[in-house]
């Protein structure tokens, strides 16, 4: 058969000429549901990964007014989520934003409430603006401002509201949906009360668990994700502008810390990542690439992304996303301010199971040459 990539035609690869009498053959072996294997080997054993997602970048300016007009639509008590999701054009058939991850913009108005829920796919939320939102999660009420982000881990109660004093808030949806039904593991319940009742104090775990280096003395937690929810802009942006005076950075990223899961250092769910880098003023970072996907939104700031030879232009609340094995590099537009990029990622599925790989660019002084 014929070989489309030349690096296929060597000792080690299947490289077998199409016959007529080879033909026949593979239609008999179709007969009893099998396949030489040969006919398909290079295709299912690629050389490096061959991402299935385009990079993509959703502009919140052509975004926030159709969320928005979702609220006169559809109300949360009958679409479960009043969600607008955020579509890979390479990804329709399993609905994700890139690779395996699902994301959307949800909404919802003053006052509203959508009731409580739990899945096998792990959940987390970034807060795009409005005030007065909340999440409950297994009965830990969360408050959230813009730029918070909140996790509701896999299997737990959740459920998400916005206060009666509050505003219309926008926010990212990121969950692992696409890849919990690759593996063909999802549960969904809906709860048997349709909203949780407890009697917990309201940032409980804020304040147990969300002071930096300091943990509680005498309670401890066994429950694979982070015991802390919420972690918050405002200290996450300290953290970043000091650590900014103090290192010089990643060639990549620029000043990126990780949200950890604060008992055992380890990313705050099994399956997904989280990070914020900071680009500094005028920083351009240089290429890399690695294999997981990345969801990026941008919290602060306005620059560019070139991904996979690209250039995307971003600024606040933009997405966009970075698939597997892709090169990308990123660019801070301003020469005064700096910019900020939350993310989140599948790679602790990838490290767990010993297939992350990641990659300088060497040619061009380490930056990909931009398509027009
Ligand atoms: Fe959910
Ligand atoms: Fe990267």
């Amino acid at each position: 058969m014929a070989n489309a990539d030349p690096r296929d035609d060597v000792l080690g690869r299947a490289r077998v000429k199409d016959s007529a009498e080879l033909t026949a053959y593979y239609e008999e072996l179709a007969e009893l549901e099998t396949g030489a294997l040969w006919t398909v080997a290079n295709d299912i054993e690629p050389w490096e990964p061959t991402p299935k997602s385009d990079p993509v970048i959703w502009r919140y300016a052509d975004l926030r007014e159709q969320v928005i007009r979702s609220i006169d639509l559809v109300r949360p008590e009958d679409a479960g989520r009043r969600v607008i999701y955020l579509r890979n054009p390479k990804r329709k058939d399993v609905s994700a934003a890139c690779g395996w991850l699902y994301s959307g913009i949800q909404v919802m108005k003053q006052g509203e409430r959508a009731g409580a829920h739990n899945h096998a796919a792990s959940a987390l939320r970034f807060i795009m603006e409005g005030s007065g939102a909340y999440t409950i999660v297994d009965g830990h009420k969360v408050t959230l401002g813009a730029r918070d982000f909140v996790l509701t881990p896999n299997g737990t109660w959740h459920e998400h509201g916005i206060e009666e004093t509050g505003t219309t808030c926008l926010w990212q949806d990121g969950l692992d949906i696409p890849l919990t039904n690759a593996l063909e593991a999802n549960f969904y319940a809906v709860h048997p009360d349709d909203y949780q009742s407890s009697n917990l104090p309201v940032n409980d775990s804020i304040a147990a668990w969300g002071a930096p280096g300091l943990l509680p003395a005498t309670e401890t937690w066994d429950k694979p994700y982070s015991p802390l929810l919420k972690f918050s802009w405002e200290q996450t942006y300290e953290a970043l502008s000091n650590y900014a005076k103090v290192t010089d950075g990643s060639p990549y990223d620029g000043v990126m810390m990780r949200y950890v899961n604060p008992y055992t250092g380890g990313d705050p769910m099994l399956t997904m990542g989280a990070a914020m880098q900071m680009l500094r003023p005028g920083e351009a970072t240089k290429a890399h690439r690695h294999t997981g996907n990345i969801i990026y939104n941008v919290a602060k700031g306005s620059g560019h992304s070139i991904i996979g030879g690209k250039r995307f232009d971003w600024k606040e609340n933009d997405i966009f996303c970075v698939p597997a094995w892709m090169w990308h590099e990123h660019a801070n537009a301003s020469a005064s301010e700096d910019a900020c990029l939350f993310q989140f990622n599948d790679l602790p599925v990838m490290k767990k199971l010993g297939f992350y790989k990641e990659q300088a660019l060497v040619d061009n002084d380490g930056h990909q040459i931009v398509a027009d």
